[in-house]
């Protein structure tokens, strides 16, 4: 099968059902990200348009599809959280995630108990395993090969603090079979990153 995406159609010619686009970038990280408003209210929602793209400074990206609480809120105060979202979570995490008015909380609105940060004033999520203190670098608006506005925008943070909870190291490391990371697959479907194995890389 292939098909050209131009019109963002085309894939229906084929016989698919859905745009399969995002089940085959897949397993894509959740930032679950908390924000800060103008007037100091607390935002929280999941993106999975997220990723980090640099170690040494430690650099992650977010992709807001239009232009939603998170983004606004991070370009007026210059910061965020990535909370990372564990299995445990998941309802929290998918609760978050309703287009609710501006102001709305939604740490209360999925239950979820705040903690303080130590960097930025962003609260995190407490039952979280682990989170990125971020600091905002840019904001950056994608346009398509024509030229046009695609209205999203990518978020580009340094990460300037890291918290783990001590339960989620063993032996000096990240013990990913505890930390039971969400990932999001396409459709509706999730995963859990339970499986790990380890290879040397050549040379
Ligand atoms: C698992 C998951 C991943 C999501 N990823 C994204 C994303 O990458 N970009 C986006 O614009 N919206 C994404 N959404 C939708 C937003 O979470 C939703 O629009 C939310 O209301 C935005 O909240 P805000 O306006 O407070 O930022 C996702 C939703 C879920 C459940």
């Amino acid at each position: 099968m292939f098909f050209e995406t131009a019109g963002g159609q085309a894939h229906k010619a084929e016989g698919l059902a859905h745009n399969p686009f995002k089940a085959l970038v897949a397993p894509r990280p959740i930032g679950w990200i908390s924000s800060l408003d103008a007037e100091g209210r607390a935002n929280l929602a999941p993106y999975s348009f997220f990723n980090a793209v640099d170690d040494d400074p430690p650099i992650v990206m977010f992709s807001s599809s239009g232009w939603k609480h998170t983004v606004a809120n991070v370009e007026a105060t210059g910061e965020f959280v990535c909370n990372l979202a564990s299995a445990h979570l998941q309802s929290e995490m998918n609760i978050s995630s309703a287009q609710v008015p501006t102001g709305v909380d939604e740490f209360e609105l999925a239950g979820l108990e705040k903690a303080p940060s130590r960097l930025v004033r962003v609260p995190r999520v407490a039952a979280a395993r682990a989170a990125l203190e971020c600091r905002l670098l840019r904001i950056v608006e994608l346009t398509d090969l024509a030229g046009q506005a695609c209205d999203a925008r990518v978020v580009f943070g340094q990460v300037v603090g890291i918290h783990i909870d001590d339960a989620m190291v063993s032996n000096g490391r990240v013990d990913m079979s505890r930390l039971q990371l969400l990932a999001r697959l396409g459709y509706k479907d999730y995963s859990v990153t339970s499986e790990v194995f380890e290879m040397d890389r050549p040379g």
